[in-house]
Formats: structure tokens, C-alpha cells, sequence
């Protein structure tokens, strides 16, 4: 078995990837002066980008994930999502930066950011490697968005289908 597969093509390079999460980590670093962070990666997903992402914020943060599983097929999301992985921490009062590979419909953020509100966070933004704004179900508010892209399905740099292609450094489409 070859791999990476020959239909599967390049679409963001590692290059690429590097300096748009660069000036990220500069822009989240500027906009949180002189304040501690908790970034939250929402697993399995973000591995890649925030691991990244976090070299690139000169802040003090503290690092926790959550783990997420959306009920229904791999490449589409039902919106009726559960927990796989509660925070280790606390959020009260602190401010949280929720770092995503990727918003699709929509419908798991949203179910995220409503059930981390109710933790009564000091401030609660959203950092998301790509947007598919053309997929949205439910709006909701991305405050930090590597790329946006049209409505294709993508792997590598985290990003799976059936649990493979994460370990791509860059980022794939099939053609
Ligand atoms: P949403 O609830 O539809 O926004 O879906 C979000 C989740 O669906 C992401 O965290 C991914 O796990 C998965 N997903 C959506 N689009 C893609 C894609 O193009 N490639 C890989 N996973 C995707
Ligand atoms: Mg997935």
C-alpha cells in the first residue's frame, strides 16, 4: 500500500501552514498581553496545530484538551455531540482560548461553546486552523481563523478520515 495515496494532492503546504500559524500565535500573543491563557485543544483533531500554534503565543498559558465525539458518520457531523474527554481544570474566571482544527456545520462548536459558557469563563474565544463557512448549519463566532476554504473534505495536520491521515505534514485533498 502506498502512502500518502496518489489521489490524494497537496492543497496547504507545510510552509504555508508555518506562517499563517506564526502571525496567529503573534496575533493571540498582542491580543492577550498581560494575561494568563488556558488554550484548550479539542482532541483528536487540533494535535498537530495547537502543538504548533502554542510554540508561537509568548504568553504564560496553561495547556488542557477535551475530547469531543460527534454521533453519526466521519465526514458528517449530526450536531448530537458527547464528551470523550473532560478539561482537567477549572475555567471560572479565566480566559480561554478553544483552539479547533476545523468549523464545518458548525453544530460542534456551538455545542462546545455553550456548554463552556455555563463554566462561567472570564473570556471565551475561538481559534480554528480552517473554516468552511459555505457548510455552516448554526452561526458561530470563529475569533481566529488559519484559512478559510471551500466545501471540500480534507486530511493531514490532524485532520482524519476513518482515524487516518493525521500524521500528513500538510494539509490534503482528494481529487
Ligand atoms: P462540524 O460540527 O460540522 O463543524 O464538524 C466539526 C468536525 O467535523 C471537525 O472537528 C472534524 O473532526 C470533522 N470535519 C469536518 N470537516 C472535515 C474535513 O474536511 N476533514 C476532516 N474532518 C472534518
Ligand atoms: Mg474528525
Amino acid at each position: 500500500m502506498t502512502f500518502p495515496p496518489a489521489e490524494l494532492e497537496e492543497y496547504i503546504s507545510p510552509p504555508q501552514l508555518h506562517e499563517r500559524i506564526k502571525e496567529l500565535g503573534k496575533q493571540i500573543t498582542q491580543d492577550y498581553q498581560g494575561k494568563e491563557l488556558v488554550v484548550i485543544g479539542v482532541l483528536n483533531g487540533c494535535v498537530l496545530f495547537y502543538s504548533d500554534l502554542i510554540r508561537h503565543i509568548d504568553l504564560p498559558i496553561i495547556c488542557d484538551f477535551l475530547g469531543l465525539s460527534s454521533y453519526g458518520s466521519e465526514t458528517k457531523s449530526s450536531g448530537v455531540v458527547r464528551f470523550t474527554k473532560d478539561l482537567s481544570h477549572a475555567i471560572q474566571d479565566k480566559d480561554v482560548l478553544i483552539v479547533e482544527d476545523i468549523v464545518d456545520t458548525g453544530l460542534t462548536l456551538s455545542f462546545l461553546k455553550d456548554n463552556l459558557k455555563t463554566r462561567q469563563p472570564r473570556s471565551l474565544k475561538i481559534c480554528s486552523l480552517l473554516s468552511k463557512p459555505d457548510r455552516r448549519k448554526v452561526e458561530v463566532e470563529v475569533d481566529y481563523i488559519g484559512f478559510t476554504i471551500g466545501d471540500h473534505f480534507v486530511v493531514g495536520y490532524g485532520l482524519d478520515l476513518d482515524g487516518k491521515f493525521r500524521n500528513l505534514p500538510y494539509i490534503g485533498i482528494f481529487l
